[in-house]
């Protein structure tokens, strides 16, 4: 029997219009476009407005992909959501978009894995169609971060946005999606974590408690190794060596990261997607951001080879080698 791959049919993305930069930043926290640029490459981020969610972002980036692939919410035989942040506890975001776009009846799921979701929930997508039980997939990261963003924390307020990218997935006899790796290590929970919930309970303080706590230099420190090594297995599974690859579309949470592991594989940052400067680091949202204003713009074409990674509390580390 010949081999099934997933194939991305076509991209969608989504972010609030409300826009808050460094300068913005600058009037309410003691921080400067300055530390903040030189520090992550970020300039500003989209910030959703009270009562816009991360379903409502991610219906409209959802919505945009199948329009792109032309394909009819009623024909997806299964939806992924990659999320941190659902609109409410059940039921998930999944099958509230499920329902918005009018795709009733076929199984529908959130992921969470922090910043590392989007690609997880690719991962699974690609399972599902290899194993011939799903045939059309949308899987979604989608996020509204600034939700647990204490506005007054400058180590954590500066880093975080708002949005969502989706992909439309087809089985198909040309490849597709070669190789995907995904990884956790829940060992390193305390140096980014969000510690109140409905299990443990919410604390007595501003927002509940609900809040994200990051030790930024050791998280940085973590990512940078683990994502040599994420591209290194994912080359290996996929059967290939760097010289191969078109296009890096990391995770966006921060320039000097990005350069670090572009550096590893040896590719010029004109082969690297870089959004971190627009759009800050939307967690699940991110890689699939960076994905579609690739393909919008032009850059990413049709037969090129991608390698999408991400890093993100967990902590939980994923990869997917391409070709688009
Ligand atoms: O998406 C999931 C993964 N998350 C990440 O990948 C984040 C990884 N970490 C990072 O990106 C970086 O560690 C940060 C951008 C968070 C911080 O950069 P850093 O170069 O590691 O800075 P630092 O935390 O070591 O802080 C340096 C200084 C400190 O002052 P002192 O102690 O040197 O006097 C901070 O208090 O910068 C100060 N600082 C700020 N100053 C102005 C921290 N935040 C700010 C700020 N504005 N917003």
């Amino acid at each position: 029997m010949a081999q099934i791959y997933s194939r991305i049919m076509a991209t969608g993305s989504a972010l609030p219009e409300r826009v808050l930069t460094n300068a913005d930043l600058e009037k309410f926290v003691d921080t400067s476009d300055e530390w903040i640029h030189s520090r992550t490459g970020i300039r500003q981020r989209h910030v959703v407005v009270e009562g816009e969610t991360t379903g409502d972002l991610a219906t409209l980036a959802a919505q945009r992909a199948l329009d792109a692939a032309g394909v009819k919410a009623a024909d997806l035989d299964l939806i992924i959501l990659g999320t941190t942040t659902p609109d409410i506890i059940f039921p998930s975001t999944a099958c509230l978009v499920q329902h918005r776009l009018g795709a009733n009846g076929c199984a529908a799921f959130d992921v969470n894995a922090a910043c590392s979701g989007f690609v997880y929930a690719l991962g699974i997508a690609d399972k599902f169609i290899r194993s011939g039980q799903s045939k059309k997939v949308l899987v979604i990261g989608a996020e509204t971060l600034t939700r647990m963003v204490d506005w007054t924390e400058r180590e954590t307020c500066v880093l975080f946005g708002d949005g969502a990218g989706a992909v439309v997935l087809e089985a198909s006899d040309e490849p597709g999606i070669y190789a995907t790796c995904l990884h956790a290590d829940g060992g390193h929970k305390e140096l980014l974590y969000n510690p109140v919930g409905v299990s443990v309970g919410f604390k007595d303080e501003p927002n509940h408690g609900v809040r994200i706590r990051m030790s930024g230099r050791e998280v940085f420190k973590v990512a940078v190794k683990t994502l040599d090594s994420l591209v290194e297995e994912t080359l290996n599974a996929a059967g290939m060596d760097a010289s191969q690859l078109d296009w890096l579309i990391p995770h966006q949470a921060n320039l000097r990261i990005i350069e670090a592991t572009a550096k590893r594989l040896n590719m010029p940052m004109e082969q690297v997607i870089v959004t971190v400067d627009k759009h800050a680091n939307t967690s699940s949202g991110s890689v699939p951001l960076a994905l579609d204003f690739a393909v919008r713009s032009g850059k990413v074409k049709r037969g090129q080879n991608l390698l999408l990674e991400a890093f993100g509390g967990g902590f939980t580390w994923a990869s997917a080698l391409l070709r688009y």
